[in-house]
């Protein structure tokens, strides 16, 4: 049975609380609310589109019109139109922090007014094969918790912004996710070349953790099946979903499987890597031209 109960919100303000014994005045931080940057905001909001690489944002960056590239603190940003849409495109590199340094920078110069990341993820459930995609309906850390001899304890900290404990999992936005599954549904996403012969992806909705380890153990895949509902994992959602649940902008995570997460991940990586990213941003490509659009109707 799922051990979802392992993973109630558990702050960690006890592991995390070590009082500083500095008495060196600290400078006072400028005042914001939540989701509100003290920069100008743009008068139409954009909606973001990342990835880890620049491949995985690739298919969206070549359809921007109007594109303006921007560097700032050396991370480019490129804005354009995809349609009418306004859009924001850049690769955050691999890992939590550098996705969480690109989505803060993000937020805090683009204001958008939702985020999506798109990418390639390791399938731990064990019905996905490379190519398939999964829409994350939630994110969370796999290896964020207090480890007990028995095993992780999984836990969020305490948003800097509000104090409050995060989630051990961040839902996705309700508006976008009902977009992703609606243009999944609508749109027939083109046949790939699998290990067993040729077939139209699947798309799923699910559960995507996400951890600073690629992961290419059976033993570890079954664990995060276990313990976190999981069906894919990768390395960069629950850290672009935080600095967006704790800035109040919708975030949706969609991952397309290039492995099993298994012995052979690495090279099933190699081998799967352009198609499962070229997956994942058509898919995207179809809730911007389509799934958004009908969604306001
Ligand atoms: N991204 C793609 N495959 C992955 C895996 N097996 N583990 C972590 N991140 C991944």
């Amino acid at each position: 049975m799922k051990q979802r109960c392992l993973a109630t919100v558990f702050c960690l303000t006890a592991a995390f609380s070590l009082t500083s014994c500095t008495t060196v005045p600290q400078p006072q931080p400028e005042k914001t609310t939540p989701g509100v940057s003290s920069r100008q905001a743009p008068t139409v909001r954009p909606l973001a589109v990342l990835g880890a690489f620049q491949q995985e944002v690739g298919l969206l960056k070549d359809m921007l019109t109007d594109a303006r590239t921007q560097e700032i603190e050396g991370i480019e940003f490129i804005s354009g139109r995809i349609g009418t849409e306004p859009v924001v495109v850049a690769w955050t590199g691999v890992g939590k922090v550098n996705a969480a340094m690109t989505t803060t920078l993000l937020l805090e110069h683009f204001q958008p007014r939702q985020v999506i990341f798109t990418g390639i993820a390791g399938g731990v459930d064990p019905n996905l094969e490379p190519g398939d995609i999964v829409i994350a309906k939630e994110t969370a850390y796999h290896d964020m918790g207090t480890l007990w001899p028995q095993g992780l304890e999984y836990g969020g900290v305490k948003s800097r912004l509000t104090n409050e404990p995060n989630p051990v999992f961040f839902p996705a936005d309700p508006v976008l996710l009902a977009a992703a599954e609606r243009a999944a549904r609508a749109a027939a996403l083109g046949s790939i070349e699998l290990r067993g012969g040729e077939r139209p992806p699947k798309v799923v909705t699910g559960t995507v953790v996400t951890g600073d380890v690629f992961v290419a153990s059976p033993k570890r895949s079954e664990e995060l099946v276990e313990t976190l509902g999981a069906s894919a994992v990768e390395m960069e959602g629950a850290a672009v979903a935080q600095i967006c649940y704790q800035r109040e902008v919708g975030c949706l995570v969609i991952r397309s499987i290039s492995d099993k997460a298994d012995n052979s991940a690495v090279m099933d990586k190699q081998l799967f890597y352009t198609m499962a990213a070229q997956n994942s941003a058509g898919l995207v490509v179809k809730i911007v031209t389509e799934g958004l659009k009908r969604g306001v109707e």
